[in-house]
């Protein structure tokens, strides 16, 4: 892979000091400011853990990035190659305004930290399945609905009603916002306005930095017991 190939001859060029490209590459990961946009208020960190096994008390939309280096592949085969993959994720999530590329230093330094987080010379390739039908599923438990609702949607949109402690101005207060759904999507059901923005991270295909959650982050069990506990 050509990204990695830059990098190595990076490090053969012995572009070393006190703080090596992995540390510099860890520090970016969790800083909302590697990307451009002013707007951006996510990091990596936000959405992706880099645990082995799986972390206690968080849902997020993105999988753990222990071993990602070592996939043959991203985003469900879709993506092969490992900086398409992340751009993804900068363009669309984190607003960046152009891709990085592979010469920035900063791209070159988070590629360390992600070979760094990948121990194991192979890992499979994990499976994403993209809703695509968005329908209405299943109330579940309102006492699960509180839990998912803690470990997946507060870290961005804080408290229920109030919005205390949200990541961003930008996160709407859930589940207040839906009050205005009738004049902005008039005619379709509220929850299917949430799940349609949870399941795609857009509404009907427009605008948002908002991530999507594929089946294998969120379950339909757990989005059910999620709108019972928002009143959905
Ligand atoms: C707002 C949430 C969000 C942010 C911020 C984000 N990602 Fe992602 N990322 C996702 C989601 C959702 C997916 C799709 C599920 C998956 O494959 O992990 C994804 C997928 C990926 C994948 C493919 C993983 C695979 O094996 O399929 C990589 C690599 C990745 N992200 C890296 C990054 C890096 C590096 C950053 C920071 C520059 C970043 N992401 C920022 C949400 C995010
Ligand atoms: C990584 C941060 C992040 C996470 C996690 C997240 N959201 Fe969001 N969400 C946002 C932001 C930012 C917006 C506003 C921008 C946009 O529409 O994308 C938003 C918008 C929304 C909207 C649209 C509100 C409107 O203005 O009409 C809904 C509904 C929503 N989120 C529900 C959820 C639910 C439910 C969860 C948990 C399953 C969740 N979100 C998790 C960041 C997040």
């Amino acid at each position: 892979m050509r990204w990695a190939l830059l990098t190595a001859g990076l490090l053969a060029a012995g572009c070393g000091g006190s703080t090596s490209a992995a540390d510099f590459g860890e520090e970016l990961f969790q800083d909302s400011r590697l990307s451009d946009s002013q707007f951006n208020s996510f990091s990596c960190a936000t959405c992706h853990a880099t645990t082995a096994t799986p972390e206690a008390g968080h849902l997020r939309a993105g999988y753990s990035l222990h071993d990602v280096a070592s996939r043959p592949s991203w985003w469900g085969g879709y993506e092969t190659n490992l900086l398409d993959a992340v751009n993804f994720c900068y363009v669309n999530f984190m607003r960046g305004v152009s891709p990085l590329t592979q010469e920035d230093p900063k791209s070159r330094a988070l590629y360390e930290y992600l070979v760094r987080i990948s121990p194991d010379a192979q890992a499979d390739a994990l499976p994403l399945t993209v809703v695509k039908d968005i329908g209405d599923v299943p109330r579940g438990d309102k006492t699960r609905g509180a839990e998912v609702y803690r470990a997946a949607c507060q870290t961005c949109h804080g408290e229920t009603h109030t919005g205390k402690g949200r990541l961003t101005q930008l996160a709407s207060l859930l589940p207040d916002i839906t009050n205005e759904y009738d004049s902005v999507f008039p005619g379709v059901p509220h929850q299917l306005v949430v799940i349609e923005k949870v399941r795609h991270g857009q509404f009907f295909g427009v605008s948002g930095s908002m991530p999507l959650y594929s089946r294998e982050a969120l379950s339909d069990e757990d989005l059910g017991a999620l709108l019972a506990y928002l009143g959905l």
